[in-house]
């Protein structure tokens, strides 16, 4: 017997997700210099000036609550009024306040600093916004060198790096790019083509964030590599025991060197998806079978201060203790 597809219909709750809460950021008029530093350096452009030359939250936006905006405020004039949620639907994943970091405390639970580490962990943001001051190549050396010793799963190393920093290359790439994120969006926003999507891409690609994000991109609202003065291209060998998760912290570990040398850094997997999916560029920059473009990694110096802490979703964490049978749960 033929297998019955799903219709729109069956995938509507995933393909349309309602219960969307988006982020709302509200600007104190009385601390606002009118700077524009926080429109400026949102990711999804949701800021725009009022009347009074302040900012506020557009009409049609998509917040994901990141908070770039605060952190690059000078004077602390935004406050967090909502935070990105989804209740009910296919896509409320239960989602847990936003907590800023728990105050470090010493081995005797005594109040202490953050370490550099830690620092340099919790006031990472991503950067999207970098002088044209090239990156001089043995900086970037010292970035691919903390990438190549990453750990990895059965030391497979299963990784390969490409950089660009050929600014008329970067900007060829940026336009096919955007060409083919504008191109999909008109998939995703259509009835009739979405479902063409459905177990092409995963089913997060479905979630709100991630197609308020193609939208940006299509609107060129969004950027994909930021006219940063270099993008290095993480290689994944497909034909390696989990290519994914080693490449993450092969990046993780890039980023946090890219950031102790002054440098900043944002991912683009919206690069690395769409240089995967092109073969010809896939190849060109030498990627071919069994090598998969896994994400990007876009650097150069910030062109402003964004960085600082800001809070995050308090997962709950279960304990298992020496003399506890049961495990408890940390909230
Ligand atoms: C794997 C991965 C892919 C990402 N891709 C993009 C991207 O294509 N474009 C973008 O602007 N940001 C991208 N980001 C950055 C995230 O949006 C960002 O990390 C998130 O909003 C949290 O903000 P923060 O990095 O400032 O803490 C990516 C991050 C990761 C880890
Ligand atoms: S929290 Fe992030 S996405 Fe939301 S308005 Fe601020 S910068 Fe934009
Ligand atoms: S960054 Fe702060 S001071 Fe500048 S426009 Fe935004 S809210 Fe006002």
């Amino acid at each position: 017997m033929e297998e019955q597809k799903p219709t729109f219909e069956d995938l509507k709750p995933m393909l349309r997700p309602i219960g969307i809460e988006k982020g709302v950021m509200k600007v104190d008029p009385e601390q606002c210099t009118s700077c524009g530093l926080c429109i400026e350096n949102c990711p999804f452009k949701c800021l725009e000036m009022d009347e009074e030359e302040h900012p506020r939250m557009k009409q049609e936006y998509t917040c994901l609550s990141c908070f770039n905006c605060r952190v690059v405020c000078p004077t602390q004039a935004i406050a967090i009024e909502r935070t990105f949620n989804v209740r009910g639907g296919f896509f409320d994943t239960q989602f847990p306040p936003m907590k800023m970091p728990r105050e470090p405390k010493d081995a005797e639970g005594k109040a202490t600093e953050w370490n550099p580490v830690e620092r340099m962990i919790l006031e990472r943001r991503s950067v999207r916004h970098f002088k044209e001051t090239p990156i001089p190549e043995p900086l970037l050396h010292r970035v691919l060198e903390a990438g190549r010793f990453a750990p990895s799963g059965g030391n497979h190393q299963p990784w390969k790096f490409t950089v660009v920093t050929n600014p008329d290359f970067i900007a060829e790439l940026e336009t096919t790019f955007q060409g083919f994120w504008a191109g999909l969006y008109q998939v995703f926003s259509n009835d009739e083509t979405v479902i063409n999507m459905v177990g092409v891409v995963p089913t997060g690609v479905f979630d709100p964030r991630t197609q308020g994000g193609i939208r940006c991109v299509a609107l060129k609202e969004l950027p994909i590599f930021f006219k940063a003065p270099a993008v290095i291209f993480l290689g994944a060998n497909t034909k390696m025991n989990d290519a994914e998760v080693s490449i993450g912290i092969c990046g993780q570990n890039m980023t946090l060197v890219a950031q102790s040398l002054g440098l900043g850094l944002c991912w683009s997997n919206f690069g690395g998806v769409a240089a995967n999916a092109l073969p010809e560029i896939k190849g060109r920059l030498g990627f071919d079978d069994p090598w998969k473009i896994q994400s990007t990694v876009c650097l150069g110096y910030p062109a402003f201060k964004q960085s600082g802490m800001v809070p995050r979703h308090m997962r709950p964490v279960t304990w298992f203790r020496p003399g506890s049978p049961e495990p408890q749960r940390e909230e």
